[in-house]
């Protein structure tokens, strides 16, 4: 499931990176339970515990997250019921109070294309999901929200997350070097 967790924060890289000016908005990473909650970035696990989908944890590195360095984001998650194809997510990513993108994922789909090694039917079982995405120097110097809902293919809630990010006071000259 992580898997899935991930490969819409991915995807929503992706497309943001595609359909924004701000290209960088890229953000994303970062979510978790409510546990991790920083200045820097923090995510709260917006979903039931009946839910098929539970996130244990989520780990960036570098945390920060530093623009224009790679990130890695590693998520630990259990699925407690079988996940089938046709499961889906909508995810609303805002810069601010502006909305930039809202989108339906299929997350089988974004699996498959992520190049994870979870397929759709997902048994129920622990998963751990490990990505690199490189973040632009250009991110916008603002708080990045990102909202996830995943919905099982019968329209049922999957899972939930917020993630939020926020590059407003980015270490520049840290990462000049200083
Ligand atoms: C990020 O990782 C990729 C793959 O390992 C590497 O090719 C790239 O140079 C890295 N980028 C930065 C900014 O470190």
């Amino acid at each position: 499931m992580t898997r899935y967790a991930f490969s819409f924060l991915l995807a929503t890289l992706a497309v943001l990176s595609r359909a924004s000016p701000l290209d960088s908005t890229q953000i994303a990473l970062t979510g978790g339970d409510t546990v991790h909650t920083t200045d820097d970035w923090g995510y709260t696990d917006c979903g039931l515990p009946t839910d098929p989908i539970q996130i244990t944890s989520i780990v960036v590195t570098p945390d920060p997250p530093q623009p224009g360095k790679n990130m890695t984001v590693k998520v630990k998650a259990t699925a407690i019921e079988r996940v089938e194809e046709g499961a889906y997510a909508d995810v609303t990513v805002k810069l601010g109070l502006i909305k930039l993108l809202h989108k339906q994922f299929d997350l089988c789909e974004e699996a498959r294309n992520a190049d994870t090694d979870v397929k759709c039917p997902v048994e129920p079982g622990d998963y751990e999901v490990e990505q690199t995405v490189e973040l632009p120097k250009e991110i916008p110097k603002a708080k990045f929200v990102v909202n996830v809902r995943g919905y099982t293919a019968d329209d049922d809630d999957l899972v939930c997350l917020d993630l939020r990010v926020n590059f407003m006071k980015r270490p520049f000259f840290k990462s000049l070097g200083f």
